[in-house]
Protein backbone atom coordinates (compact mmCIF):
# COMPACT_ATOMS: atom_id res chain seq x y z
CA UNK A 1 0.00 0.00 0.00
CA UNK A 2 0.98 3.48 -1.04
CA UNK A 3 0.42 7.13 0.72
CA UNK A 4 1.39 10.00 -0.33
CA UNK A 5 1.34 13.18 2.14
CA UNK A 6 0.68 16.84 1.13
CA UNK A 7 1.83 19.46 3.57
CA UNK A 8 0.72 22.79 3.16
CA UNK A 9 3.09 24.38 5.45
CA UNK A 10 6.61 24.92 3.54
CA UNK A 11 8.62 25.20 7.15
CA UNK A 12 11.59 23.99 7.71
CA UNK A 13 10.58 22.93 11.09
CA UNK A 14 7.21 22.76 10.84
CA UNK A 15 4.86 21.36 13.85
CA UNK A 16 2.50 19.66 10.63
CA UNK A 17 5.77 18.20 9.05
CA UNK A 18 6.34 16.47 12.63
CA UNK A 19 2.38 15.38 12.51
CA UNK A 20 2.71 14.02 8.72
CA UNK A 21 6.35 12.32 9.77
CA UNK A 22 5.15 10.59 12.65
CA UNK A 23 1.97 9.79 11.10
CA UNK A 24 3.32 7.87 8.21
CA UNK A 25 5.84 6.12 10.80
CA UNK A 26 2.78 4.87 12.32
CA UNK A 27 1.60 2.83 9.32
CA UNK A 28 3.43 -0.09 7.38
CA UNK A 29 2.52 1.90 3.97
CA UNK A 30 4.75 3.25 1.94
CA UNK A 31 5.00 6.86 2.26
CA UNK A 32 6.46 9.70 0.23
CA UNK A 33 5.93 13.11 0.24
CA UNK A 34 4.51 15.11 -2.73
CA UNK A 35 6.15 18.36 -3.35
CA UNK A 36 4.00 21.55 -4.19
CA UNK A 37 6.35 24.40 -2.94
CA UNK A 38 7.48 24.75 -6.80
CA UNK A 39 3.89 23.88 -8.56
CA UNK A 40 3.20 27.43 -10.80
CA UNK A 41 0.10 29.50 -9.42
CA UNK A 42 -3.49 27.56 -11.19
CA UNK A 43 -4.82 29.01 -14.52
CA UNK A 44 -7.28 27.20 -15.76
CA UNK A 45 -5.66 28.48 -19.42
CA UNK A 46 -2.74 25.92 -18.98
CA UNK A 47 -5.60 23.15 -17.53
CA UNK A 48 -7.89 23.26 -20.64
CA UNK A 49 -8.35 19.43 -21.93
CA UNK A 50 -5.22 18.45 -24.06
CA UNK A 51 -3.09 20.80 -22.77
CA UNK A 52 0.02 19.48 -21.24
CA UNK A 53 0.58 20.17 -17.86
CA UNK A 54 3.65 21.91 -16.06
CA UNK A 55 6.27 19.11 -14.91
CA UNK A 56 5.49 19.53 -11.04
CA UNK A 57 1.73 19.82 -11.83
CA UNK A 58 2.24 16.27 -14.03
CA UNK A 59 4.26 14.71 -11.01
CA UNK A 60 2.19 15.90 -8.34
CA UNK A 61 -1.01 13.98 -10.60
CA UNK A 62 1.33 11.06 -11.01
CA UNK A 63 2.14 10.74 -7.42
CA UNK A 64 -1.71 11.12 -6.30
CA UNK A 65 -2.83 8.85 -9.17
CA UNK A 66 -0.29 6.52 -7.96
CA UNK A 67 -1.28 5.97 -4.69
CA UNK A 68 -3.44 3.88 -2.84
CA UNK A 69 -4.68 6.67 0.22
CA UNK A 70 -3.89 10.87 0.56
CA UNK A 71 -2.92 12.00 3.67
CA UNK A 72 -3.03 15.86 4.14
CA UNK A 73 -1.95 17.78 6.98
CA UNK A 74 -1.78 21.60 7.14
CA UNK A 75 -1.88 24.59 9.29
CA UNK A 76 -4.33 27.09 9.42
CA UNK A 77 -3.39 30.76 7.84
CA UNK A 78 -5.99 33.78 8.18
CA UNK A 79 -8.80 31.30 9.57
CA UNK A 80 -8.26 29.52 5.96
CA UNK A 81 -6.41 26.75 4.44
CA UNK A 82 -2.90 28.48 3.74
CA UNK A 83 -2.50 29.35 -0.36
CA UNK A 84 -0.04 26.76 -1.58
CA UNK A 85 -1.65 23.74 -0.49
CA UNK A 86 -4.78 25.19 -1.82
CA UNK A 87 -3.09 25.90 -5.32
CA UNK A 88 -2.02 22.48 -5.36
CA UNK A 89 -5.76 21.02 -4.50
CA UNK A 90 -6.89 23.52 -7.74
CA UNK A 91 -4.52 21.51 -9.91
CA UNK A 92 -6.05 18.11 -8.81
CA UNK A 93 -9.58 19.37 -9.46
CA UNK A 94 -9.99 18.88 -13.25
CA UNK A 95 -7.87 15.48 -13.09
CA UNK A 96 -9.28 12.35 -11.75
CA UNK A 97 -6.81 12.05 -9.07
CA UNK A 98 -8.68 12.23 -6.23
CA UNK A 99 -12.24 10.40 -7.71
CA UNK A 100 -12.81 8.15 -4.53
CA UNK A 101 -9.36 8.25 -3.37
CA UNK A 102 -9.72 7.72 0.88
CA UNK A 103 -7.93 10.58 2.38
CA UNK A 104 -7.19 12.06 5.61
CA UNK A 105 -6.97 15.34 6.60
CA UNK A 106 -5.04 16.46 10.16
CA UNK A 107 -4.74 19.65 11.03
CA UNK A 108 -2.20 21.13 13.87
CA UNK A 109 -2.19 24.73 15.27
CA UNK A 110 -0.31 26.02 18.10
CA UNK A 111 -3.89 27.60 19.45
CA UNK A 112 -5.26 25.84 21.83
CA UNK A 113 -8.50 25.90 19.34
CA UNK A 114 -6.75 24.19 17.24
CA UNK A 115 -7.45 25.05 13.01
CA UNK A 116 -10.73 24.77 12.85
CA UNK A 117 -11.55 26.32 10.01
CA UNK A 118 -8.48 25.54 7.74
CA UNK A 119 -9.60 21.63 9.11
CA UNK A 120 -13.15 22.06 7.65
CA UNK A 121 -12.62 23.89 4.60
CA UNK A 122 -10.21 21.29 3.80
CA UNK A 123 -12.89 18.49 4.44
CA UNK A 124 -15.37 20.67 2.05
CA UNK A 125 -12.93 21.08 -0.65
CA UNK A 126 -12.06 17.29 -0.45
CA UNK A 127 -15.26 16.56 -0.61
CA UNK A 128 -16.47 18.68 -3.44
CA UNK A 129 -13.39 17.00 -5.48
CA UNK A 130 -15.15 13.47 -4.95
CA UNK A 131 -12.06 12.47 -2.80
CA UNK A 132 -13.12 9.60 0.18
CA UNK A 133 -12.46 11.67 3.16
CA UNK A 134 -12.33 8.99 5.92
CA UNK A 135 -13.81 10.58 9.10
CA UNK A 136 -12.05 8.38 11.46
CA UNK A 137 -8.83 9.56 9.88
CA UNK A 138 -9.63 13.37 10.36
CA UNK A 139 -7.97 14.91 13.35
CA UNK A 140 -7.70 18.98 14.16
CA UNK A 141 -4.91 18.53 16.71
CA UNK A 142 -4.73 21.92 19.26
CA UNK A 143 -1.67 23.44 20.73
CA UNK A 144 0.58 21.39 19.53
CA UNK A 145 3.87 22.95 19.57
CA UNK A 146 5.06 21.31 22.94
CA UNK A 147 3.73 17.92 21.62
CA UNK A 148 6.82 18.04 19.23
CA UNK A 149 10.26 18.19 18.85
CA UNK A 150 11.10 20.60 16.22
CA UNK A 151 15.00 18.87 16.40
CA UNK A 152 13.99 15.75 15.76
CA UNK A 153 10.33 16.78 13.60
CA UNK A 154 8.51 14.39 14.91
CA UNK A 155 5.46 14.09 17.44
CA UNK A 156 6.69 13.51 21.20
CA UNK A 157 3.48 13.51 23.18
CA UNK A 158 2.08 9.69 23.58
CA UNK A 159 -1.62 11.00 23.59
CA UNK A 160 -0.92 12.78 19.87
CA UNK A 161 0.83 9.52 18.68
CA UNK A 162 -1.63 7.42 19.77
CA UNK A 163 -4.70 9.78 18.15
CA UNK A 164 -2.07 9.61 14.82
CA UNK A 165 -2.07 5.68 15.05
CA UNK A 166 -5.87 5.51 15.17
CA UNK A 167 -6.31 8.07 12.31
CA UNK A 168 -3.64 6.11 10.14
CA UNK A 169 -5.26 2.41 10.81
CA UNK A 170 -8.76 3.99 9.68
CA UNK A 171 -7.03 5.30 6.61
CA UNK A 172 -5.15 2.24 5.26
CA UNK A 173 -8.42 0.03 6.43
CA UNK A 174 -10.61 2.41 4.21
CA UNK A 175 -7.68 2.16 1.25
CA UNK A 176 -7.54 -1.74 1.76
CA UNK A 177 -11.31 -1.71 1.57
CA UNK A 178 -11.40 0.34 -1.77
CA UNK A 179 -8.76 -2.03 -3.34
CA UNK A 180 -11.09 -5.06 -2.13
CA UNK A 181 -13.80 -3.09 -3.63
CA UNK A 182 -11.96 -1.87 -6.97
CA UNK A 183 -13.66 -3.89 -10.25
CA UNK A 184 -11.72 -6.56 -11.34
CA UNK A 185 -11.18 -6.65 -15.24
CA UNK A 186 -12.45 -10.08 -16.49
CA UNK A 187 -9.83 -12.70 -17.83
CA UNK A 188 -11.37 -12.33 -21.85
CA UNK A 189 -11.76 -8.39 -21.39
CA UNK A 190 -8.80 -6.27 -23.07
CA UNK A 191 -6.56 -4.45 -20.09
C1 LIG B 1 0.30 34.22 8.09
C2 LIG B 1 -0.07 33.38 9.27
C3 LIG B 1 -1.40 33.30 9.65
C4 LIG B 1 -1.78 32.46 10.72
N1 LIG B 1 -3.10 32.34 11.03
C5 LIG B 1 -3.47 31.41 11.96
C6 LIG B 1 -4.85 31.13 12.19
O1 LIG B 1 -5.74 31.69 11.60
N2 LIG B 1 -5.17 30.16 13.08
C7 LIG B 1 -4.19 29.46 13.78
O2 LIG B 1 -4.54 28.58 14.55
N3 LIG B 1 -2.89 29.74 13.60
C8 LIG B 1 -2.51 30.67 12.70
N4 LIG B 1 -1.18 30.93 12.48
C9 LIG B 1 -0.18 30.27 13.31
C10 LIG B 1 0.21 28.91 12.74
O3 LIG B 1 -0.73 27.96 13.15
C11 LIG B 1 1.60 28.55 13.26
O4 LIG B 1 2.54 29.44 12.73
C12 LIG B 1 1.94 27.12 12.92
O5 LIG B 1 3.08 26.76 13.63
C13 LIG B 1 2.17 26.93 11.44
O6 LIG B 1 2.32 25.57 11.16
P1 LIG B 1 3.74 24.91 10.92
O7 LIG B 1 4.43 24.84 12.27
O8 LIG B 1 3.42 23.55 10.42
O9 LIG B 1 4.50 25.74 9.95
C14 LIG B 1 -0.79 31.75 11.44
C15 LIG B 1 0.56 31.87 11.04
C16 LIG B 1 0.92 32.66 9.98
C17 LIG B 1 2.38 32.73 9.56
Amino acid sequence: MKIVALNGSLRARSTNGAVLRSALALTDAAAATAGIRELPHFDPDLDHQGATPPAPVAALRRAVADADAVLVVSPEYAHGVPGVLKNALDWLVSSAEFLGKPVAVLTASPSPTGAEHAHAQLRETLRMMSADVVPDACRDLAAIAPKTDPDTGTVTDPDTLQELRTAMAALTAAAAAAATAAPTPHADQPQ
